[in-house]
Order: structure tokens, then C-alpha cells, then sequence
């Protein structure tokens, strides 16, 4: 717990603390977040309070990476909360700046991650990943991490990241963190809230048992990316209250298309559960 957990919404104020801190030797880590924190978040937070000196949590939900028909204005927030959590799990700055804050009246400049940003949910979201890699970098340069936290529950979004981070030769390290589960396999999401009768709410394992049969298949040799694909594509539309928007099998470092599974390959899906889209994925990477 930390009791004296440091709140801004000021650029500059980050600014000082990361001075003060890398003068004097110290690492930084950095979880980025747009708040309603959950387990998941909880446990970026403290992996990366285990391995830097000053952890900086920022809880800002990012216009930019919001299309038109998108939940910005809906989207779950809760600062008490979030503050609460994030100093029990013993960071040391909380920083919530305004959209004004991070974008000011004249902002040009976007990042983009080309071949990557428009396959899987970027089919659906045409500038969403611009707009996570575009504040990601903003925050990177701002906290001047030694280390950045991401969940492996947005796939695409981590290996994004890190093609950015490869491409453009930043010096920050990024750490890929596993998918936090409800005890019956729902991966855990702000948006899970979103999941309002009990009906809907069992219809989100879907999603999560036909992970369970694309593991199977692959334990019992299955190597055919289509195939998996198939029986994950079937067992997903014998529940009525699903629609898939896409099921896909691609090499993990690059996103590219892979027909056999012979390389680290993620296994990812969006799918709609009443008007509620999920994703959730698998990496399936044992030769
Ligand atoms: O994963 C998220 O919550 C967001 O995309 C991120 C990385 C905080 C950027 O806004």
C-alpha cells in the first residue's frame, strides 16, 4: 500500500517526479490504462512494482483511439476506485490528464504501425491502433519507462507496441503480461460490464471454450491453421446470442496471415455477445 501515492493530471508535474527519480539512479516502470481498473490491471501494476523502483500508472481514456460509432462517451470510469487500487498495489503516481492535457488545440502528429494496424479488430476499427500507439508513445516519452506493462488480452495491441518499439528503436522494454480470467474462463475487461443479463453473461464463455478446443486440437497434433478455425467457427455459432466478427490464426510477431502452425501463432477473435463485442486469444507457440 502506498499511502502517499503521488495524483496528477499535470504533464509537467510527471515530468519533475521522472527527473527527480532518474537523477537519482532510480528505474521506471509504466502501466498504461484507461482506467475502471480490474484484476488484470492489478496485476500488470504489481509486476511491474516488483521489477522497477517508481511505478507510474496513467488512467486516461484516449479520444484518439475511438472511432466515430465508438463508447468514448459511455466508456466505464471510476478515478476513486482506480486510485484505491493502484495504491494498494504500491505504485508511485497516478497520472489523469484531460484530452486538452495530452492533445491540446493543434495536435498533427499520429503514429502508425502499417501491415499490422488494419488486420483483426483494426478491420472494424480503422484508427484505433493509431490512436493507442500515437498516446503509447506520448507516455513512453513522457514517464521515460525503463520498462512498459501490457496484457496479452489485447493480442494485437501488444505485438503493435512492440513492432513500434522495434521499428522506431525506442529504449524501453516491453513486458507482455498473461490474460487474467474469471474463475469460469471469461477473460476479464472493463467492458465486461457492459454484459447486463445473466443470459449474455453465459453466453461471453463461448469465447473461452472455443480457445479450449483450438488448445485440444493442437495438443492432439492438429497443425492446419483452417481447420482449427473451422471447429472454433462452429462450436461459437451454436450459441444463439453470438455473432463472430472475426476468428483468425496469425504469426505473432508480424500479425501475417499463416496457413500451418509451425511458429509462435495467435489464435484471436472478436465476437459480438448480444451488443457487446469480446475478444480474447490464445499464442500457441510449442513446436
Ligand atoms: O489497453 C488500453 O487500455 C489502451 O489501449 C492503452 C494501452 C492504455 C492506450 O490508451
Amino acid at each position: 500500500m502506498n499511502e502517499n501515492l503521488i495524483q496528477t493530471s499535470s504533464i509537467e508535474t510527471v515530468k519533475q517526479y521522472v527527473k527527480e527519480w532518474k537523477d537519482s539512479g532510480a528505474t521506471i516502470g509504466l502501466v498504461p490504462t484507461m482506467g475502471f481498473l480490474h484484476e488484470g490491471h492489478a496485476s500488470l501494476i504489481a509486476r511491474a512494482v516488483e521489477e522497477n523502483d517508481y511505478v507510474i500508472v496513467s488512467d486516461f481514456v484516449n479520444p484518439i483511439q475511438f472511432g466515430p460509432t465508438e463508447d468514448l462517451e459511455t466508456y466505464p470510469r471510476d478515478f476513486e476506485a482506480d486510485c484505491h487500487l493502484v495504491a494498494q498495489m504500491g505504485a508511485s503516481l497516478i497520472f489523469h490528464p484531460t484530452p486538452e492535457e495530452m492533445y491540446g488545440k493543434d495536435f498533427f502528429t499520429h503514429i502508425y504501425v502499417d501491415e499490422m494496424s488494419q488486420k483483426l479488430c483494426g478491420e472494424s476499427r480503422p484508427i484505433h491502433f493509431q490512436g493507442v500507439c500515437t498516446v503509447c508513445m506520448k507516455l513512453f516519452h513522457i514517464s521515460e519507462a525503463n520498462r512498459a506493462y501490457f496484457g496479452q488480452k489485447d493480442a494485437q495491441q501488444l505485438a503493435i507496441i512492440r513492432r513500434m518499439v522495434r521499428d522506431l528503436n525506442l529504449n524501453i522494454e516491453i513486458v507482455g503480461c498473461p490474460i487474467i480470467r474469471e474463475e469460469d474462463g471469461l477473460a476479464k475487461s472493463s467492458r465486461n460490464t457492459y454484459l447486463k443479463t445473466k443470459q449474455e453473461r453465459e453466453a461471453a464463455l463461448i469465447l473461452h471454450h472455443a480457445l479450449t478446443k483450438a488448445l485440444e486440437m493442437y495438443e492432439d497434433g492438429e497443425r492446419r491453421a483452417s481447420v482449427i478455425l473451422e471447429a472454433m467457427t462452429q462450436l461459437i455459432m451454436t450459441e444463439p446470442l453470438a455473432t463472430i466478427d472475426y476468428i483468425q490464426a496469425v504469426a505473432w510477431d508480424s500479425l501475417q496471415d499463416i496457413e500451418v502452425i509451425e511458429e509462435p501463432v495467435l489464435i484471436a477473435m472478436a465476437v459480438k455477445v448480444g451488443p457487446v463485442r469480446l475478444i480474447d486469444n490464445m499464442i500457441l507457440d510449442r513446436a
